[in-house]
């Protein structure tokens, strides 16, 4: 089962996570140029799952950045591209540390939403901002939805925890954020991950 794990682990971050990076960073570009144009050169930046870094084009020169990222293959590369600040979970980053805490596509895989949100509350300044661009569930009833339901299983596996049909929009509510902005759009190339929101909320 051990070995499973690290085998998954390792098959997502050389094999998988690196052209599918690629490929839904083409896909939104342009999201992303609007969501992270508010960043200061000044802001300390937390990024919860980094990747393989497809994030840091967006980041404006002079931010300080601290990763969290508990996967070791990529946790291995982003220290190669020579970023050094990194957590192997985000329970040890400083509480009030971080003006802008930055998500994409890691709500969907981490175990416990409402947790990791708590901790990104923590380590935010008051009145820090979360910025987030995920794939989510598509609404109740819907083809789709149903599509997601029945290939979760098998994309679970091999996106390394990764699951079609979170509602973090919701998460973000319940976990006491102020000022939640979030806008839908679709992916439609990505199948039954197309549905995305993207947005930011205030601590
Ligand atoms: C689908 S990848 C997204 C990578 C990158 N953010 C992007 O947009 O391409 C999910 C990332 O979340 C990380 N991850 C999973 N659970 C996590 C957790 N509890 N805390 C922080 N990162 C986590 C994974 O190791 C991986 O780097």
């Amino acid at each position: 089962m051990l070995m499973l794990g690290r085998f998954r682990r390792w098959f997502f971050a050389k094999c998988l996570l690196p052209g599918a990076s690629a490929r839904h960073e083409l896909l939104v570009a342009a999201q992303k140029r609007k969501l992270f144009a508010g960043l200061r050169p000044s802001d300390t930046v937390v990024e919860l799952g980094p990747g393989t870094g497809p994030n840091f084009t967006y980041f404006p020169a002079g931010v300080r950045w601290i990763g969290v990222e508990p996967n070791p293959h990529l946790e291995h590369g982003l220290r190669k591209a020579g970023h050094s600040e990194i957590h192997t979970g985000i329970a040890t980053v400083p509480s009030g540390i971080a003006d802008v805490v930055v998500c994409t596509l890691v709500l969907c895989s981490v175990h416990d939403v409402a947790a990791i949100l708590a901790e990104v509350r923590r380590v935010l300044k008051p009145g820090g901002v979360f910025y987030f661009l995920e794939h989510v569930a598509a609404p109740e009833g819907s083809g789709r939805r149903r599509t997601q339901r029945r290939v979760r299983g098998v994309w679970r596996w091999f996106g390394n925890g990764c699951d079609l049909c979170r509602e973090p929009a919701m998460e973000l509510l319940r976990a006491g954020f102020l000022d939640v902005q979030v806008e839908a759009f679709e992916v439609a190339e990505l199948g039954p991950a197309a549905p995305h929101i993207v947005g930011t909320a205030r601590n």
